[in-house]
Parts: C-alpha cells; sequence; structure tokens
C-alpha cells in the first residue's frame, strides 16, 4: 500500500512542478485539493480490500466481526477449532448466520468451507496450537491482517481447567506469532480482556495503571499476550494492538456469562446465584460497539514513530466507561423478561473481582470510538433473541 501510494504521490507531484512555471494558481489550488482527496480515495479503497484472518470465528464476538468484516468487503478468512468449552451448537448457529453452513453439523480439520452469504468469506477449522497446520496454512493463505480472538476464555473454568488456557491462550497465541512473523503479515489485534487488572481497584481503570496482580490463570495469560506482543512489535517491527474487552453481552452472546445464566434459570423458574451478596459491578458492553471498536483499530494500525521507544505496540481498554451494580443488571433482565427472579444469595467466587470499569479515551482519541447502546436497548435486543427460535438454547 505504502509502495502504490508513494507512486501515486510522486505522480501528483510531478504534475504540481510542471504546471508550477505557469504560475497558473488554479491548477496550483485543484492540485492541492484533488491531491489528499486522491490519497483518501486511495487509502480508503486499499484499505477495505485487505485479506483478514478472523481467529475465534464461531464464537461470540468473532462470528459478528467476521460478519461485519465480509460484509464491508474485505476479503474474510475465519478459523475456529469449535471445542466443546460450551453447546456446540450456538458456535454452529453463529457459523450459520455468516453463511457458513454445514447439514450434518460436522467440519473437517484443516478443510475450508465457503459462505453461502457472502463470496468473501471463508472458514476454516483448526486449532491455533497446531503448529504444523497453521504454519502450512498462513503460508498458503498470506494475510494482510490478524484479528486473534480464539481463546479458552472464562475466569471460573481457569480454576479447574489451568491447562486449556496454556494450550490455546499461550501455546495458541505463540503461533499466531510466530507465522506472523514467517508470512509478513501487515498487522496483528488480538484480544486482550479487562481481567488484566485484577487487583487494581483505582477507576476507571486506564491503560496506564499497572497490572502486575492478576486474580485467575486466564487473566495471567491475557496479560501474557500483551507482553510476548511487545516482544514481537519490538523485534521483529509486527505492527500489534491488544484489546482489552469489558464485559461484552448481546444476542449470540455466551452461556457461561451473566446474561445468558440469568435469562436461562428465570425462564426455567430456577434460582439464580447472585455472588458477593449482589455487591458486584461491571462495565456491561453491548456487542455491535465492541464489533464497531475493534473494526476502527483494524483500520488504525500502531505506527513505530508515534508509539513510546518506537515500538509499534498498543493496548486499549474497550468499554462502555459505565459500570452497572449487578442488581441493576438483574432488575434489567426481570423487567425485559416480564418475570421476577428467585435469588440465591452467595459469598465471593475465586478468581472474581469487585467492579470493573473501563477508561475508554484513549481509544476514543485515537481511533474515534464511541459506543452507542445503552443498557436498557442492549438488554432488550438480548432478550428479543433469546426468546426468538435463532437462539439454538432457547428454553
Ligand atoms: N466476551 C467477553 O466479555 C470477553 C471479555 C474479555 C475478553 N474476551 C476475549 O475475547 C475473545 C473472544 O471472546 P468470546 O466471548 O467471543 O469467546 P468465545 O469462547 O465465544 O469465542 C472464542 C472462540 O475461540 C475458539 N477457540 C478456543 N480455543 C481455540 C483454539 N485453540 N484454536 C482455535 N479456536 C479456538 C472457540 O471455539 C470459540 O469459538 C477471547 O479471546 C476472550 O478471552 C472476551
Amino acid at each position: 500500500m505504502t509502495c502504490i501510494l508513494s507512486i501515486f504521490q510522486s505522480f501528483l507531484h510531478h504534475f504540481e512542478h510542471k504546471y508550477a512555471q505557469y504560475q497558473a494558481l488554479y491548477i496550483h489550488f485543484v492540485i492541492k485539493t484533488a491531491k489528499p482527496l486522491f490519497c483518501c480515495i486511495f487509502v480508503t479503497i486499499l484499505e477495505k480490500d485487505m485479506k483478514i484472518l478472523v481467529t475465534g470465528a464461531a464464537g461470540f464476538i468473532g462470528s459478528k466481526l467476521a460478519y461485519r468484516l465480509a460484509q464491508r468487503g474485505d476479503e474474510v478468512v475465519g478459523l475456529d477449532n469449535i471445542n466443546d468449552y460450551y453447546d456446540v451448537r450456538l458456535k454452529l448457529g453463529r457459523l450459520t448466520q455468516c453463511g457458513i453452513i454445514s447439514h450434518s453439523g460436522r467440519y473437517i480439520d484443516g478443510s475450508i468451507r465457503e459462505s453461502t452469504l457472502f463470496p468473501n468469506y471463508r472458514f476454516i477449522k483448526m486449532d491455533l496450537a497446531d503448529r504444523g497446520q497453521m504454519a502450512e496454512f498462513f503460508q498458503q493463505e498470506k494475510f494482510d491482517v490478524v484479528v486473534n480472538l480464539a481463546a479458552q476464555a472464562g475466569v471460573r473454568y481457569s480454576i479447574t481447567n489451568p491447562y486449556a488456557y496454556l494450550d490455546s491462550n499461550l501455546v495458541g497465541f505463540m503461533n499466531v506469532l510466530e507465522c506472523c512473523r514467517h508470512n509478513d503479515v501487515k498487522y496483528l489485534v488480538y484480544a486482550s480482556s479487562s481481567s488484566v487488572y485484577g487487583m487494581n481497584d483505582k477507576v476507571p481503570f486506564s491503560e496506564d495503571d499497572r497490572v502486575d496482580n492478576p486474580v485467575s490463570l486466564y487473566a495471567a495469560t491475557k496479560k501474557a499476550n500483551e507482553l510476548m506482543a511487545h516482544s514481537y512489535s519490538k523485534l521483529y517491527g509486527l505492527p500489534t494492538t491488544g484489546l482489552r474487552f469489558f464485559t461484552v453481552y448481546g444476542p449470540w452472546g455466551r452461556p457461561d456469562m451473566a446474561p445468558m445464566l440469568f435469562a436461562t434459570a428465570i425462564s426455567k423458574g430456577e434460582p439464580i446465584k447472585v455472588f458477593n451478596n449482589g455487591n458486584l459491578s461491571r462495565d456491561f458492553t453491548y456487542i455491535d460497539d465492541i464489533v464497531e471498536g475493534t473494526i476502527q483499530v483494524i483500520d488504525r494500525q500502531p505506527v513505530a514513530e508515534q508509539c513510546p521507544n518506537n515500538v509499534p505496540w498498543k493496548v486499549y481498554n474497550i468499554g462502555c466507561s459505565k459500570p452497572v451494580q449487578l442488581m441493576d443488571f438483574i432488575n434489567e433482565i426481570e423487567t425485559a423478561l416480564g418475570v421476577q427472579a428467585n435469588k440465591i444469595f452467595l459469598p465471593m467466587q475465586q478468581g472474581d473481582v469487585l467492579k470493573t470499569y473501563a477508561d475508554t479515551s484513549k481509544l476514543e482519541r485515537e481511533c474515534g470510538y464511541k459506543p452507542t447502546t445503552t443498557l436498557h436497548e442492549g438488554i432488550d435486543k438480548f432478550i428479543e433473541w433469546f426468546k426468538s427460535d435463532l437462539n439454538p438454547l432457547k428454553p
């Protein structure tokens, strides 16, 4: 892209020079106006035409991101191992929404499936931790941008299944970094998490705060990803941006997270578990705001000269900046469902934090991020989907 732009700029420069001798002010004016305009159009065309790998493409955030990128015209390849950490029907349903359809519900490792909805979207079932397959795949495809969202998510599961986090979040992420390095990938965006703030009790959480006190192995692996990315940005000049997502919710959300757990239990007339006696707050962020913010970050890669120590590495908080008390959140779900919850109050769980609250001013300033969905609107949309036939887990 840089090469084409510089050829184009020297072409304009040549004309500027040629006409300068006639002192034709109007031509000069036209060129001065046309130059930024043409550059802008060129950049836009080239940026929209990127080949992007989205890992975790059967996941909650990845499926929606892949959909939006394919919709705007990028060439998109989705990757996921479709593991059974939670009900696979949800993952298959998300893929179907993107036109990736398997009538048998089976996908063969390493085989590519084309979207019936977008000619520019293909999906491959693959495990990030499979070093050989990943290396071969990257070499064949030659991506411009990689967005790594595949990971073993969930704070509580890391207490009982620590090795799942090492395999996907450390070995898998290492493979992504190595594949980017060896295949001339121009930019890596990856999912970090608000959980890196751990025991931080200063709010709102800022990217400048120290994050050395994780309270779960999950958080430790996400912090490790930020450090690993930094070393690759420094050593090999690979531009990387980590996104610290804050409690994402919405249609097609994860069944291990509060909105689905609560909505399912309330609908079945079962009690809901309210930890720390309800004295928790979370910066709930609607899925569409997360996806739009991620796209803004994809379109704006860090430039070494503008980063500390000339390392093209960034991390951003991406949240709503409006923390909600757990009891208020439950109240919104009760109202949307029209049913009162039977609540069981329990002590704080291991690995949990008291509150999360994102300072998103950096992302706003540098990329123009502005979440627009209120909790009320977001919960309404979530419950509408939850009660619809689209929800494969509808109670
Ligand atoms: N949802 C949130 O609130 C939230 C908050 C903070 C961070 N994150 C991070 O954002 C990313 C996306 O989260 P999500 O909510 O969409 O989770 P998700 O579990 O719905 O999606 C992750 C996807 O990655 C796939 N995957 C896991 N390990 C893999 C591997 N080794 N190889 C290939 N695929 C693999 C899973 O099958 C899944 O479909 C994750 O990295 C997560 O840690 C999410």
